[in-house]
């Protein structure tokens, strides 16, 4: 490919947990409490391009067009700051990155950032990892760019919890689910795409610190993914649909429950929920998850997808709604210098 040892592009697209990440263990390992599973979506692309520069002094990035500054451009300087550890290479970065889903907004655009970033950085400072080590690598920018190294549905494993912090972090990675085919689709409820209030840092860690729910869904979360598993493997999408739901429901009690609370659900939220119970009145299989921020994504058939997405437009019409299918895990894109 064009891909030289001082620059590179890789492409990475946002993934929707259906078993969610919610709270860390160790904060800057990000290390997280449970496993979680989700699905890499083919839409809301973030393309990243690295490139060496021998004569910078401090790294450079940009986020559409725009000089990243304050906390985002500082989690990206910290994250090459363990590539360069990694490759032994001091070299400042070029960072140029273009996001097509709404920054901040709980869809997922620190997921593809940091999986794109992990992939076109690794590969600019000439350092050769496998999906697994990109996967350890992805984490450490956000917990969840571990699972969009990988395409389709991944697991993130939490990792081992005796021993030492370095076993730990060997352990903690994303890989592919075994799936039958259940031709998902997500419908996804754009109702507010401003950036959140809380961060979804901030929140899981007051979550962590405050929350009498959090263990017991933490438990609980253990099995729902084993159920997951069982009904993916099986190619049961009700079941996953029912899992995905109660598991993300008990997340957002969990953060209902901080003091003080942290709550993302809105009005529209509610309305698409709502909605998305009249489907399964209807008999159509539609279930609902979110992450932190009001929006919804609802799971159902691909064939059912128009139908669904007519019934959430209904619900929320100054809402955005758009179909997702399973996309491809991040890539190096060629023909780049
Ligand atoms: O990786 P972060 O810090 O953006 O956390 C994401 C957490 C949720 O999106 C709410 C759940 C998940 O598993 O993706």
């Amino acid at each position: 490919s064009g891909q030289t040892a001082t620059g590179a592009t890789a492409v990475a697209h946002p993934n929707i947990a259906l078993i969610k990440y919610w709270g860390k263990r160790d904060e800057r390992l990000i290390l997280p409490c449970t496993d979680s599973l989700s699905m890499t979506l083919d839409v809301f692309p973030t393309t990243t391009r690295v490139r060496l520069d021998p004569d910078a002094e401090q790294d450079e990035v940009t986020l559409n067009g725009d000089r990243a500054t304050g906390e985002a451009g500082r989690r990206i300087t910290t994250f090459l700051e363990l590539v360069r550890e990694l490759s032994g290479l001091e070299h400042r970065a070029v960072v140029d990155t273009r996001n097509t889903v709404p920054t901040g907004a709980g869809l997922a655009s620190s997921a593809s950032g940091f999986a794109a970033l992990a992939v076109a950085a690794a590969a600019a400072y000439g350092i050769d990892l496998d999906a697994t080590a990109l996967s350890r690598l992805a984490r450490r920018g956000s917990g969840s760019a571990s699972r969009s190294v990988f395409g389709g549905f991944a697991v993130w494993h939490a990792g081992p919890d005796t021993g030492t912090a370095a076993e730990a972090d060997l352990g903690s990675y994303a890989e592919p689910v075994p799936t039958a085919d259940i031709d998902p689709a997500l419908v996804i409820a754009v109702v507010n795409a401003g950036p959140k209030a809380v961060s979804s840092r901030e929140a899981m860690r007051r979550t962590v610190d405050t929350s009498p729910l959090y263990r017991p869904w933490a438990d609980s979360s253990k099995q729902d993914l084993a159920d997951m598993r069982t009904a993916l493997g099986r190619g049961d999408l009700e079941a996953v649909g029912e899992i995905a739901e109660r598991n993300a429901l008990g997340m957002h009690a969990t953060m209902l429950a901080a003091r003080p609370a942290v709550r993302y659900l809105s009005p529209a939220t509610v309305a698409v929920l709502d909605r998305v119970l009249q489907l399964r009145q209807d008999s159509v299989p539609a279930y609902a998850t979110m992450d932190a921020g009001p929006n919804v994504k609802v799971l159902c058939r691909r064939a059912d997808a128009p139908r669904v997405a007519d019934a959430v437009r209904d619900a929320v019409p100054d809402g955005t709604v758009l179909v997702a299918g399973p996309g491809r895990g991040a890539h190096l894109l060629g023909g780049d210098g």
